[in-house]
């Protein structure tokens, strides 16, 4: 099946490179970030290219299943105020999923540019915050680890752990298309 190689070869690896980006990579992702739709186009999402001491300040945030992103040369920080964006009566919510839209938008532009850019949930959001200067009203939603890739097997074997190692091999992992996608009509028997 045709799908854009973007898509199609992106994966969330976890061997990187310590190498220091092309330049003006790091200008590139956060443009593709702010050229997202959004609702009622209210961009919400405030994004933050971590670089230099708060670079270093931000990874002693993260958590230490996410050792490997230490290596990362760029890390890009997505945050968002929920008011920043529409909120529908019915309960519908736009900001995060906005903020989604973005952080593929970045994460795309860096495949496209051979790069690994991998999202992340596991840091301490409290002191990822101190660490990036954001106000206490932003929602720090995630963080996107930018490098080119590594090798698994270098001599401290990318700081990944077994189970990290082997899944930089291993094939990836999708549900059933007939579990996530229906075409004609929704038809989930319950
Ligand atoms: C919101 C979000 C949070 C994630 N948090 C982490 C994380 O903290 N550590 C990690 O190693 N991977 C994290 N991932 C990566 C997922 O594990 C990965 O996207 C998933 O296993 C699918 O693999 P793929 O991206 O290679 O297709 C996160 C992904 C998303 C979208």
């Amino acid at each position: 099946m045709e799908i854009l190689k973007e898509i199609s070869g992106r994966r969330s690896w976890r061997a990187l490179s310590e190498a220091a980006l092309p330049e003006g990579a790091a200008r590139r992702i956060v443009q593709a970030g702010i050229l997202a739709p959004s609702c009622y186009n209210n961009q919400p999402w405030r994004i933050t290219a971590a670089e230099g001491e708060t670079l270093l300040s931000l990874k002693d945030t993260l958590s230490e299943g996410n050792a490997w992103a230490t290596r990362a040369p760029l890390i890009i920080a997505v945050a968002v105020r929920e008011c920043d964006d529409c909120r529908l009566e019915d309960g519908r919510e736009y900001a995060l999923f906005d903020a989604g839209l973005c952080a593929m938008n970045m994460i795309t532009q860096a495949t496209a540019e051979s790069l690994v850019a991998h999202p992340i949930a596991g840091y301490n959001p409290k002191k990822a915050k101190a660490a990036l200067g954001l106000p206490k009203d932003l929602v720090l939603i995630a963080l996107i680890v930018v490098a080119h890739r590594g090798d698994p097997n270098s001599a401290d074997g990318g700081l990944l752990k077994e189970w990290q190692k082997e899944s930089e091999t291993s094939p990836r992992k999708r549900k059933p298309e007939e579990e996530v996608a229906a075409f004609g009509r929704w038809s989930e028997l319950s």
